[in-house]
Order: structure tokens, then sequence, then C-alpha cells
């Protein structure tokens, strides 16, 4: 019989440092005005000076395994963009500094996408016995690869890690991942990218260009796509789960943009108020924006044990994908 991954914990971080879109609009040509009415976001938390990835993974690690009343899991799935290093991983540093010993532990890159395809890796770890517990965590240092002078992106993004902790069960009890739904299209990694620093631009004979450190990103192409992918990989993890899409009781969407989540809600055919929003006050954590969604809707009662939970995401790649659930008794720490 097949093991399935079970939600057995959940935790989350965000550093302190608040920037808020007056703050923005003092730097570039923006305005809280245009920021809000275009994506919904207020402020955002940005790392401080020396805080990396791996410090917000350790912290949102430590927080799942507490609220799982556990000290050890059996492997670390760490789903990131901003890496600390582009090598080696930065998954086995998390282990580590979890006292997790010589545990598996690797890094996930699929950008926005990252935490569902962590999801992913996690519940084939525990299907192949390869774990009975661990952590799957989304961690961002995302303003590192954000030019802040670029009003196409810097008051967008934010940073910050949300963590689960999984373990073997049965598909039958809450909290056991249901349906997932994954996909990609290569033809659009130009929307999102990061153009200097991979072997692409090591073996072009150029050094980088100026810039070419930071993300750049197509934002109509990546919102239209967004929308499309987001709403089509619902439907399918739906289809597969068997539940009517009227049954969902909170629709957790990557925090892109609150525009692109009532859009997603109203193509399902859900009220907007069942598409979960926190994204006016952390903006676009990509990989950790999942986890952190939920464990925000846990905290407030925005989701409740025994709740549908649909689950979808959209990213660089183009990378995306839905997963569904029920939500188990669990408190976030
Ligand atoms: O995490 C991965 C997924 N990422 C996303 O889902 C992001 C998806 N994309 C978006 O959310 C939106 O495309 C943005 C929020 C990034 C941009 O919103 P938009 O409505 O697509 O704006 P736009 O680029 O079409 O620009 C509209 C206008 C332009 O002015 P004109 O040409 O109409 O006069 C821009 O120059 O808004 C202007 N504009 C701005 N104005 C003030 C663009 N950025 C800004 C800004 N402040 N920051």
């Amino acid at each position: 019989m097949t093991r399935h991954a079970v939600l057995a914990g959940i935790g989350s971080t965000l550093p302190e440092r608040v920037v808020t879109n007056e703050m923005l609009a003092q730097r570039i040509d923006t305005s809280d005005e245009w920021i809000r009415s275009r994506t919904g976001i207020v402020e955002r938390r940005l790392v401080e000076q020396g805080t990396a990835t791996s410090d917000l993974a350790v912290e949102a690690g430590r927080r799942a395994l507490k609220s799982a009343a556990l000290d050890r899991v059996d492997a670390v799935v760490l789903a990131t963009t901003t890496p600390d290093h582009p090598c080696p991983a930065t998954a086995p540093t998390v282990a580590s500094r979890l006292g997790l010993g010589t545990v598996a532990a690797h890094d996930v890159s699929a950008v926005c996408s990252g935490f569902l395809y962590g999801l992913a890796t996690g519940a084939g770890l525990i299907a192949i016995d390869q774990a009975e517990t661990l952590l799957v965590i989304g961690a961002e240092a995302f303003s590192t690869i954000i030019d802040p002078d670029d009003r196409g992106t810097a008051p967008i993004f934010g940073d910050g890690a949300g963590a689960v902790v999984l373990r073997a069960g049965r598909r039958d009890e809450p909290g056991a991942l249901l349906g997932m739904e994954l996909g990609s299209d290569g033809e659009l990694a130009d929307a999102i990218i990061v153009p200097g620093g991979g072997s692409r631009q090591r073996t072009s004979g150029h050094p980088p260009a100026p810039g070419d450190q930071f993300m750049k990103m197509q934002g109509q192409t990546v919102f239209r796509n967004a929308i499309v992918r987001m709403t089509q990989s619902c439907h399918a993890v739906l289809d597969r789960t068997g539940w009517p899409v009227e049954t969902v009781g909170l629709l957790v969407g990557h925090q892109a943009n609150v525009r692109i989540l009532n859009a997603v809600a109203e193509d399902l055919g859900l009220p907007a108020e069942r598409a979960f929003v926190n994204l006016d006050r952390y903006g676009n954590t990509a990989a950790a924006s999942i986890p952190l969604a939920l464990a925000d809707a846990a905290a407030s009662g925005a989701v409740r044990a025994g709740d549908r939970v649909l689950l979808t995401a959209f990213g660089g790649g183009a990378s995306w994908g839905a997963a569904t659930l029920t939500w188990p008794a669990v408190d976030p720490s």
C-alpha cells in the first residue's frame, strides 16, 4: 500500500524590517496608490544586511518542528530561488543547523512554484521509504536578486520563510496530500530570469553585464499565464481528487498579485472571500509564499481542521502546480 504524506506541523518566520510603499516611492518612480491598486501590496519584509536564506529557513524549520512536537526528522527539502551560494545546495546547512545530523537534504529550484514541487518531492521520499518524517521549507531572501531601482520588480517581491512537517500516514487521514498537478513551459524561460551568474553567461565569453545579477520579469506575460495555468491546474487536481469546486473551503494561491488571485477564484467559480490573501503585508515571497499563507490562514482561523484546501502557484520556468488536502488539527508556530 502506498505510504501517504500527511501534514503534521507548520511554522513561519519573517524578517523584522518593514518596507512600505511610501518608502519605495522615495527611491523609485512609483506611488502607494499605484502599487496598492495594481497589486494589492501595502508593505513587505526585507532581510537585514547579513541575513541569508538559510537563516530564515532554519527558523521556519524550527517552528514547524515545534508545531509537530518533533525534534528530529529524516530529511529536509528546501525550495528556494536564493540559495546561500550557487553551490552547494543550502538544505544540508539547514539540516545541520537544526541538529538533524546527516539526514537527506537537498534544494528544489522552481521559483514561485518551488514549495509545491517541494511537497511533491517530500511525498516521494515518504512513498519510497526514505523518510518517515521530513521538513519541506520554502525560504527566500528574494530581495538579494532584486534591483532596488527597478520599479517593475522592487515593489512586488519580499523575503520570508515557511515550513511544514510531513509524516508517513494514510490517505484517509486529515492532512494527507490527496492530489497534485505540476507543469512547466520552458518556452517562457525568459519571462522571469536572472541573466547572469549561470553557465550560459559564463560560457558566453563575456563578463556579466551590469545588473545581470538581478531578476528581470515580463510582468504582463507572467500575469496572463499565471491566471490560465493556475486555473487549469486547479481544475485538474480537483478532478483527480474528486472534489466539486464549491466544496473547497480555502484557495491558497501563490501570493503575487491580488488581481491574479481574484481572477483565478472567479474563473474557478469560487467567491473572492475564499481566496486567502496576505500579500498586502508580505508581497510576493516566491517559494515561501504558500507556506507563509497557510501558516497565517491557520493562525487567523481562516482555515480550520476539516476544511478542504486547494493550493496553487505559478512562477519562473515557467512552472506551476496545484495540490489538495483536508486541513489537519495543527497549531502553527
Ligand atoms: O511570482 C511569480 C509570479 N509573478 C507575478 O505573478 C507577477 C505578475 N505580474 C504582475 O503582477 C503585474 O504585471 C505587475 C504588477 C508586475 C505590473 O502591473 P501591470 O498592470 O501589468 O503594469 P504594466 O507593466 O502593464 O504597466 C502599466 C503602467 C505603465 O504605464 P503606461 O505605459 O500605461 O503609461 C507602466 O509604465 O504602469 C506603469 N508602471 C508603474 N507605475 C508606477 C509600471 N510599474 C509601475 C510602478 N509604479 N511600480
